[in-house]
Order: structure tokens, then sequence, then C-alpha cells
């Protein structure tokens, strides 16, 4: 009804009035993915331009108006996708977009570029519209295609509830899930969130680049500084298999243990606080939620180990070695006894190794979506906890037969320094050892019983 009055020079000529009339303002990729979008899920479409006769090809269906006057009369939602430095014609509009519902789309280059976000100034530009943010964590590709598993939600916010349920309508219709993060003043942190790297992964990437500079150091002091000074030998090309191969495992095994600290710390807290209704502090929080990201560091790493190990036999010093010890051997006409201890040991942790990452690799597997869907939660936890565990106890049982009796050995400790694995058993030993604790019956009925809602009597 309203557009008849409005002169509009259109692109196609099919017109059907049951269906709702929405306005793009801008013409550029957004904008036109955004359009062929809404044409598929039956509006009809009016694009606002700058140059109305001049602007591209646009979604077949949609009409161009003459000006952005008559876009914005025509329509009572319309969407803004023009960059902010753009915003500054809108005010002369303010009569048109008197109670129209405006959308803004935008996305900044960077954080802090401007002391208020798009959105605000928006409305503060039109005070008489209602201005919702939404679809900017959405790119134009997920636009135009509809929405795929990692792009499902649209986050919305605005001040006007029936502004934001009208975007809600079309939103779902798009076929995406609404998220209302509620008014205006949270649309700083919706545009700040595609600007936002893995923001999940912040946290163990730091971790794991800090422990594996720290043994990378501490294993290139100790062996190969080492022994440069002491024996003026270099074997800085040790660095590239052999010490790559003690870096990534050491770091792998402490990860994997930390995924199983906080939950013990958890539990010692509500232990000790005697109730499960107060809240943990934060950097428990944040270390708990990040749990699958040190995990999968973790099996990573423990995936390299292994494929560093595979290709031990191949290796040119380990074959020249080999070969002169055989050669040494016949020229001084010697044998050596085979040793079914070694034998024993060298096996027992090659296999407590391989059982290790079998485990390891099922753990990562059920923490797929595709897998984890399918499990229970009782199933789902089940492995991650229970079978965890013992990845975990095998990873750290694999090293402890690695080290044998080396700590008993003065040679092992190098300018009084302990070896590396040394170093890597600490927080796996305490964290089995604390898990053990709390499998007491006695802890374990208790911890129980707060977990159920038990609370003790005077709750500190
Ligand atoms: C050390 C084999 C899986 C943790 C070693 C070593 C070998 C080995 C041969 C001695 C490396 C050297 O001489 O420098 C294997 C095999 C595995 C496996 C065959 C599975 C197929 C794992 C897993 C973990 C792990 C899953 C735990 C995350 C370690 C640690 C060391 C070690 C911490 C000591 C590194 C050092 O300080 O030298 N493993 N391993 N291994 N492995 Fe494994």
């Amino acid at each position: 009804s309203c557009n008849t009055s409005v002169p509009l020079c259109p692109v196609s000529s099919e017109d059907d009035p049951e269906q709702e009339l929405l306005c793009i303002f801008g013409t550029g990729d957004l904008g036109r993915s955004l359009g062929q979008r809404l044409i598929q899920a039956g509006y009809r479409l009016v694009y606002g331009s700058r140059r109305p006769h001049s602007c591209g090809p646009l979604p077949p269906g949609t009409q161009v108006a003459t000006s952005h006057e008559a876009a914005a009369q025509s329509a009572q939602l319309i969407f803004l996708c023009v960059h902010r430095e753009h915003y500054d014609f809108l005010e002369s509009l303010t009569p048109q977009l008197k109670g129209k519902v405006v959308v803004d789309v935008s996305n900044n280059l960077k954080r802090d570029l401007y002391p208020e976000a798009n959105a605000e100034h928006l409305q503060r530009l039109i005070p008489g519209a209602h201005v919702v943010k939404a679809f900017n964590t959405l790119s134009a590709w997920a636009l135009q295609n509809g929405p795929s598993d990692a792009n499902r939600q649209v986050y919305l916010c605005g001040n006007r509830t029936e502004a934001k349920q009208a975007v809600a309508e079309t939103a779902t219709k798009l076929g995406f899930t609404v998220v209302d993060r509620g008014s205006l003043s949270a649309a700083r942190e919706l545009e700040d969130s595609p600007l936002q790297l893995f923001p999940d992964w912040r946290l163990p990437m730091r971790l794991t680049v800090g422990l594996t500079a720290f043994f990378f150091l501490y294993v290139v002091i100790r062996d190969v500084i080492y022994a440069y000074v002491e024996q003026r030998k270099d074997i800085s090309f040790r660095i590239m298999v052999s010490l790559a191969n003690k870096v990534f495992p050491i770091v792998s095994l402490i990860m994997l243990s930390l995924c199983y600290l906080p939950g013990i710390m958890a539990a010692c807290l509500q232990l000790s606080r005697g109730t499960k209704y107060k809240r943990f502090p934060d950097w428990l929080d944040r270390w708990m939620l990040c749990r699958k990201q040190l995990g999968l560091v973790s099996l990573a790493f423990a995936s390299l180990h292994v494929l560093y190990t595979l290709i031990i036999p191949i290796r040119y010093y380990v074959r020249y070695r080999l070969a002169a010890i055989t050669i040494s051997q016949i020229r001084e006409n010697k044998t050596t006894a085979f040793d079914t201890t070694m034998a024993w040991r060298t096996d027992s942790y090659y296999s407590m190794g391989v059982l290790g990452f079998g485990l390891f690799l099922l753990l990562g597997i059920s923490s797929l979506p595709s897998v984890s869907n399918i499990l229970s939660w009782r199933e789902f936890s089940f492995i991650q906890s229970k079978l965890g565990y013992l990845t975990l106890f095998i990873c750290t049982f694999h090293t402890y037969l690695y080290g044998w009796d080396k700590f008993l050995h003065l040679a092992s400790y190098k300018w009084f320094t302990p070896p590396s694995y040394m170093l890597c058993l600490i927080v796996p030993s305490a964290v089995l050892l604390l898990k053990m604790l709390l499998l007491l019956p006695c802890v374990d009925k208790r911890l129980t019983r707060i977990r159920q809602g038990w609370e003790r009597a005077d709750p500190e």
C-alpha cells in the first residue's frame, strides 16, 4: 500500500502485495548478499543507493529506489549496509525514518576506532528511528549461502523490544537462530566480536608457547650447550629431532595433566567450603572452559612425538652409531650379551606409549561434535573423565618407565639440574596422586553429598 506513492525504477516487474517489503541501504557485497537471501526467503526488496542508476548487478527481483528518501519511506524495516563513515546522509532522512526499524550490520576494521559503538552513534543521528544491531557477526558469504554450522547464530541488541522482534522474525525466516544480547549498549561487544581471532584459544596458546619455549631452552642448555662447554663437542644437530622429541612429549604430558588439574582444584574447593553453592574464582572458571583446547594441543603434540619416534630408525645419526658399535664389536671380537631386563624395560615403555596414545586418540575422537552428539552425557563424561585419567596414568607411567633408574645416577644431573623428563612428571604425578586421594571412600562420599546439594552446617 505504501509503495504506490513512491517513485521506483523497477529492475523486475514481479510484484506480490502479499510479501513484506524490506529496504536495504547500500549495494555493496553485504547489501547484495543479504538481499539475495531475503529474496529467496520470500521478501520483496527495495534498495536505497547513492547512485541509483549505476549500482552494479543486484539480485533479480529487487528494485532500486530513485532516492534514499523514497526507499526509506517504502519499508518499515531498513537494513543499513554502509560503512560508518557514510552515516551522515541519514540525518537528512530523519522525517522518513521516524518510527522505522533500522538494522545496523556494520563492523569496523579495528577495535576502539571510535569512542562510541556504530549502532549507538547511529541511534544518536536518527533518534526517531529504532536502531537494532544485528547480523554483523556473519560474513557476506554466510548471509548469501544461509546458515552453516559455525554461522548459525544471529546476535542482536536494541533498545526497543518490538523492533528487535521484527528483526528476529526476519532472521528466523532466513534460517538463523537469534540470540538477543539486550539493549543497544551491548553493540560495542557485538562489534568487537568479529575482530577477535580464536578467542577461546588465547589462554591455551599462550600456555603452549610458554611451556614449549621454556622446555626448549632447558634442553638446549642441558644438552647442546653443556656438551659444548664441558666436552667441546658440537651436537647442535640434535635440536632438530632428538630435542624436538623431548619438548613435544613433555609439553603434551603437562598439558594433558592441566586438563584434569582444575577439576581437582574445584573438588578441593568444594570440600573445604563444604558447599557447591559458592562461585569458583574467575581464573578457575576460565581454566575449566579451555580444557578442550588444552586437550587438543596436547593430542597434537603427542602425535608429533609419535611421528618423531617413528623416524628414529631411519636417522643417519642413529644408523651411523649402530654401525659403529657393530664394527667395533667385530674388531674387538666382543659380543654384548642379551639383556632381558633391558628388553622388558624398553618394551614396557613403548607399550605404555602406544596404549596411552591409542586412548588419547579415543579421547580426541569422542570430543568431535559428530561423535559426542550421539553419546549421552553419562557416556561422554565417562570417556572424558575415567578414560581421560587412565590416559594420563598410562602416559605418566610411560615416562616413569622411560626414566627408569636414571634418577639414581649422578651423571643425569648435568650442572645440578634434573633431566627434563623429571620436571614434566611433577604436575601429572601430583594430579594423579590428588585424584587417588579424592577417590578414597570417605572423601568421595563427602564430595558426592556436596555435589548432590548437601551443605555443611556452617559453610564459612
Ligand atoms: C619419551 C616412544 C607416546 C610422553 C619417549 C621415548 C620414546 C617414546 C622412544 C624416548 C625418546 C628419547 O629417547 O628421547 C613413544 C611411543 C608412543 C609414545 C612409541 C606411542 C606410539 C607418548 C605419549 C606421551 C608420551 C602419548 C604423553 C603425552 C613421553 C615423554 C617422554 C617420552 C614425556 C620423555 C621425553 C624426554 O624427556 O626425553 N617416548 N611414546 N609418549 N614420551 Fe613417549
